[in-house]
């Protein structure tokens, strides 16, 4: 869409529409080549360009605006260039809406624990098939410029858990930048295809200040930006006081995303802190082993007491599975075979867009503190 103007009134390939705000929360339209998302906004996980068991179709009815894919697993297989050639990632997959590729080295990095990463670029050997792959900056774009998600992600310096020292993180920090003018350069379709840096620093002040400020001088070619370099295990505390400095320092006007955050008390807290964007595996993953999420936390639908439990997942929940199953039922399927997994990924996937819609909502009716309030309630009844 040649129509599209970013912040700055420069033809982009974003228009962010903040459409309520209460104290530091914001609800917006974001509109993206392909799909107008609302945000606050869940991005489910399809590494492979498609969410594990469910169906395009099926995503949509579950009103899902955006998917998240994987450059590092889509270059393996089948390949960018395939990909290219049925026509770009949203024709391969077909997924009509809005897709994110993310750059790939922190797959590499932290989840395979098997990369060298130096100056140049990334590199990796896959343990399964012997095959290695080197992600530099400009062959990254170069992959994501293949595949045509509305959002691509700037390869940046993940810092492994098995080095996390101060002077590695001071240089994960500098190269993160020095990456994104890579990035920039290498971007060849900055019309079409948005490309965000990703915020880096670890859980120190300094480091995210400087990374801030580094980016944000590039600000005049930046349509959103990303907070990376969280989901690592360390504590809430210091978790959100990151994206709380973050948030506070970046502008007003653009689309901030949290990388890696998907528990529903985690995008409460950093919404109310003035994000916008958030993916995580784990509303898909933990489904596939049984676990549903509900109001109050989550169930197991493995256990024994589920085996006589002839409620739904969830009394208030409107999901297709909700209206059909009962937990006993469900105790039965999962482990049984894949069909319980998929049910209870519907019911996860649901319940994650209602809480999106929850918030955005509630932003909107100028009663963001009250639904807060009631949230963490039901989660912390014994108060936290
Ligand atoms: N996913 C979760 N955290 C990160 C991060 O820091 N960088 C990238 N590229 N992806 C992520
Ligand atoms: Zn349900």
């Amino acid at each position: 869409d040649p129509g599209l103007r970013g912040a700055n009134g420069k033809a982009c390939a974003l228009e962010f529409n903040i459409l309520a705000r209460q104290g530091r929360a914001r609800a917006s339209v974001l509109r993206l080549p392909h799909y107008d998302c609302r945000t606050p906004m869940f991005m489910p996980v399809g590494t492979n360009g498609s969410v594990k068991g469910l169906t395009p179709q099926q995503l949509r009815e579950l009103d899902c605006h955006l998917v998240l894919g994987n450059t590092y697993h889509l270059e393996n297989r089948p390949g960018a260039d395939i990909v290219q050639e049925f026509g770009g990632l949203h024709e391969f997959s077909k997924w009509d809406r809005a897709m994110l590729t993310d750059s790939g080295g922190f797959q590499m990095v932290s989840l395979l624990h098997l990369a060298d990463i130096t100056e140049e670029g990334v590199s990796f050997q896959s343990p399964t098939n012997g095959q290695s792959m080197m992600l530099t900056p400009e062959h990254s774009m170069r992959i994501q410029n293949k595949l045509g998600a509305d959002i691509m992600m700037a390869l940046d310096d993940v810092v492994s858990s098995v080095n996390p020292s101060r002077e590695r993180f001071e240089e994960a920090t500098y190269r993160t930048t020095r990456w994104f003018d890579r990035c920039l350069s290498a971007h060849e379709r900055p019309g079409d295809q948005n490309l965000f840096p990703i915020v880096q620093g670890g859980l120190d002040r300094e480091l995210r200040a400087i990374s801030l400020r580094q980016l944000m001088e590039r600000d005049d070619r930046i349509p959103g930006y990303a907070i990376g370099g969280l989901a690592g295990g360390e504590d809430k505390e210091s978790f959100w006081n990151v994206v709380d400095w973050c948030t506070a320092a970046l502008p007003e006007d653009k689309p901030r995303y949290v990388m890696g955050i998907g528990y529903p008390v985690d995008i409460v807290v950093c919404s109310a802190l003035g994000a916008d964007m958030y993916d995580c595996v784990y509303p898909t993953r933990t489904a596939r082993f049984g676990t549903a999420l509900v109001p109050s936390g989550t169930i197991r639908l493995p256990q024994a007491v589920m085996e006589g439990d002839d409620r739904p997942i969830d009394e208030t929940c409107g999901c297709p599975v909700c209206k059909k199953y009962t937990r006993s039922m469900l105790h039965r399927l999962v482990g049984t075979d894949s069909h319980g997994a998929i049910l209870v990924s519907i019911h996860n996937v649901y319940y994650m867009q209602r809480l999106m819609r929850e918030i955005r909502e509630a932003i909107v009716q100028q009663k963001f503190p009250e639904y807060v309030r009631r949230f963490m309630a039901q989660q912390y009844p014994e108060g936290a």
